[in-house]
């Protein structure tokens, strides 16, 4: 296996079809799952050359987490649907990487127990606790004060998920609760049954400035795409966006994240920083979204591919991968680190 299209394939070969289907399906027709990717492959590269760089530099920080390399991990449910061990696996392999992950709340190992095991192989492991604002705010205080005693260093919020989006696959698969044996740790005062979790439209600014009041924790908004909540974002307080369709799970027919980057770069003007998610399957995506405004890239489904395919190795290779990929992207684009790719190196539509 050499890159992540080949852990993919391998992922689909062990899971259970029920469960590759979970994984890798979005909302309705799929447009958007196929959009985040496709819309890379518009994007191109116009390399710089005769630098005369040292081989560039990976390192960088986010909200105070440093990280060996700007490629994070996404919040992803269920990870022991693909593996046993599911997210120790998963926390303990970017521990190990040395980059930022962010648990789910929809986990199924709980965030302490991410936090241990992570700190098994890491001094210092980059957690962050992804977080549905739940309407039942005494629920969801207790949920961040876990996850802040946990050493969780960020707080994200998903404000994409007002309600479920329609997931088609699933429904024909009949698949709408975990096996037995496996539940979302994170809710076990409320039975740890998926059914407790409340998306509901009627999550507002008003809950995102109750959060601020009761955290000191950077909080950061997951599923931004319009310019005009970037700018609202930054009138509550919010320290980061995760531009991110929620890899075409939620509303179909949303546009690739990636090429909101630049008008969500523009309204935010440089005063907090944007993550991207959505697609990244090789180092060169990771250059485009930094060129176009983006600090780092966050993987969801091929962290899942590494953990089905091999658990914390298959993690490991995954990442391990991304890293070699990026490093010789940014070497044949002259660029000396990952935090100063320009701009002009990426053009549209030249393919
Ligand atoms: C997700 N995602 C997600 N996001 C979130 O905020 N909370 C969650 O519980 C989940 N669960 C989840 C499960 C599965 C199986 C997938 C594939 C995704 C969305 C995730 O954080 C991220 O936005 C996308 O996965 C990014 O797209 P790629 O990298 O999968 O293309």
């Amino acid at each position: 296996m050499v890159n992540v299209r080949d852990f993919e394939g391998a992922a689909k070969a062990v899971l259970d079809p029920v469960y590759y289907d979970y994984f890798a399906s979005g909302a309705q027709d799929e447009v958007t799952v196929r959009a985040n990717e496709e819309a890379f492959r518009r994007l191109a590269l116009v390399p710089r050359v005769l630098r005369g760089h040292k081989p560039p530099r990976l390192g960088h920080t986010v909200l105070g987490s440093q990280a060996s390399m700007p490629i994070m991990v996404s919040p992803t449910a269920f990870h022991r649907l693909a593996h046993p061990e599911g997210e120790r696996a998963s926390a303990r392999a970017a521990a190990e990487a040395g980059v930022i992950m962010i648990a789910a709340m929809l986990a199924t190992v709980a965030v302490e127990d991410m936090a241990a095991e992570a700190r098994k192989v890491a001094d210092d492991p980059a957690l962050w606790f992804q977080l549905y604002l739940q309407p039942d705010l005494g629920f969801t205080e207790a949920l961040v004060r876990r996850a802040e005693a946990a050493g969780c260093a960020a707080l994200v919020v998903t404000v994409d998920s007002p309600a479920l989006g329609r997931n088609e696959r699933g429904d024909r698969n009949g698949f709408h609760d975990l096996p037995p044996g496996i539940r979302c740790e994170n809710l076990r005062e409320a039975g740890g049954d998926v059914r407790s979790v409340v998306l509901s439209p009627e999550i507002s600014w008003r809950h995102i400035d109750w959060l601020r009041g009761v955290t000191a924790l950077p909080i950061v908004l997951k599923g931004v795409l319009h310019p005009a909540d970037a700018a609202l974002a930054l009138r509550h307080g919010v320290d980061a966006i995760l531009v991110s369709n929620h890899g075409g799970r939620q509303l179909d027919g949303t546009p690739a994240a990636v090429d909101r980057l630049p008008v969500l770069a523009d309204a935010v003007g440089g005063e907090i920083p944007l993550l991207l998610d959505g697609g990244i399957r090789r180092g060169t995506d990771v250059v485009k979204a930094l060129a176009l405004g983006a600090s780092a890239a966050a993987i969801g489904r091929p962290v899942l591919w590494g953990l089905a395919a091999d658990g914390e190795q298959g993690v490991s290779r995954v990442l391990g991968l991304l890293r070699t990929e990026l490093l010789n992207a940014l070497t044949l684009c002259g660029c000396d680190s990952a935090e100063s790719v320009p701009r002009d190196l990426v053009v549209r539509g030249a393919m």
